[in-house]
């Protein structure tokens, strides 16, 4: 059941995060709808810019609608990630998306505010919420000094001051992690420190973390044994999702891991069989193992075992 993106982070604040996991392809739906029942999760889908022009911004929306028929038991949001503009209106028009995240981050404080707004009344009439973002994602990486990484933080008082007059409903806070699977040069740790500011600031607001992925090691060092050359990769150390979701990031976005493990599960199977051509048959060993991907971040997560209580909390609104 698609589900109020709103809904889903009211059950899980301060008690747990959501998997805001990124989709692109049927075999990516497959396993993820598995991996999510198999954990009892409530989840969010993420379709990114990218995701929506890869075929056609419907073939998506198609998958979903199909997935949720098969499984009518799930219970999720569909969110546009990093959206622009124009991107979100079209998502609000399609009266599909759950939320939207308008990604004003690479703007100056006031556009990124004015931009905000604009989305946001655009989306309210309609049920629609809208996540922002304030801050640049950033690794923390070797050369950088402290001063120059904790510029690009978030700073705790703008973002109060963002929240109240963007109208946003959730907020993506630049905490030190970056996208992709090099985030740190540096040393891995998170500053939780902004969080508990601007939740301080801001009591019971939802936060967001982007940049999620965990790169595990076994996966990269898998991957570069069948072919791979991803020297130096290196995720967010995923025993600190619980603790960020006790802070109230109830959205924690994962993409790259999933990537990771189509990778390995594609190079080596080719390695192991040069003869073999069918599409197919890696796909039959992805989809299982994408789904013990989810279902395993979902445990570190906290979401796992959720789905009944989340289920009974939206079907009582
Ligand atoms: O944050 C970006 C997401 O990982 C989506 O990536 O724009 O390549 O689809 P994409
Ligand atoms: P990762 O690249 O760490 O998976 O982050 C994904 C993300 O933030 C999507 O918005
Ligand atoms: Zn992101």
């Amino acid at each position: 059941m698609i589900v109020s993106t709103r809904a889903l982070f009211e059950h899980a604040y301060g008690k747990y995060a959501l998997g805001a996991y990124n989709i692109n392809n049927l075999e990516q739906a497959m396993g993820l709808f598995q991996g999510n029942m198999a954990s009892k999760a409530p989840f969010i889908i993420q379709i990114s810019k990218g995701a929506r022009s890869y075929t056609n911004k419907l073939m998506l929306e198609a998958i979903i609608r199909a997935a949720d028929q098969i499984w009518p038991d799930a219970l999720f949001a569909v969110h546009l990630d990093h959206g622009d503009e124009q991107t979100c209106y079209d998502c609000i028009e399609s009266g599909f998306y759950s939320s939207v995240m308008i990604d004003g981050s690479h703007l100056s404080f006031e556009e990124n505010i004015a931009v905000t707004k604009r989305v946001a009344d655009a989306a309210h009439p309609k049920g629609i919420t809208v996540e922002a973002e304030l801050g640049q994602l950033g690794g923390v990486e070797e050369h950088v000094s402290v001063a120059e990484a904790d510029a690009k933080l978030t700073n705790p008082t703008e973002a109060k001051e963002f929240i109240e007059r963007s109208g946003c409903d959730s907020l993506a806070c630049a905490i030190g992690t970056s996208h992709g699977a090099f985030k740190f040069s540096g040393s891995q740790g998170l500053h939780f420190e902004v969080i508990e500011e601007i939740q301080r600031l801001c009591p019971g607001f939802p936060l967001v973390m982007h940049g999620s992925s965990s790169v595990p090691q076994d996966e990269v060092e898998r991957i570069n044994a069948a072919g791979g050359a991803m020297r130096g990769a290196k995720g967010v150390n995923p025993a600190e999702y619980l603790p960020a979701a006790q802070k109230g990031v109830c959205k924690i976005n994962i993409d790259t891991d999933g990537r990771l493990v189509w990778c390995r599960v594609h190079r080596e199977f080719f390695r192991d069989k040069p003869e073999k051509f069918d599409l197919r048959d890696p796909g039959k060993l992805f989809m299982p193992a994408y789904a013990d991907f989810i279902a395993s971040r979902n445990e570190l997560l906290g979401s796992a075992g959720q789905l009944e209580a989340a289920t009974a909390l939206v079907k009582s609104k």
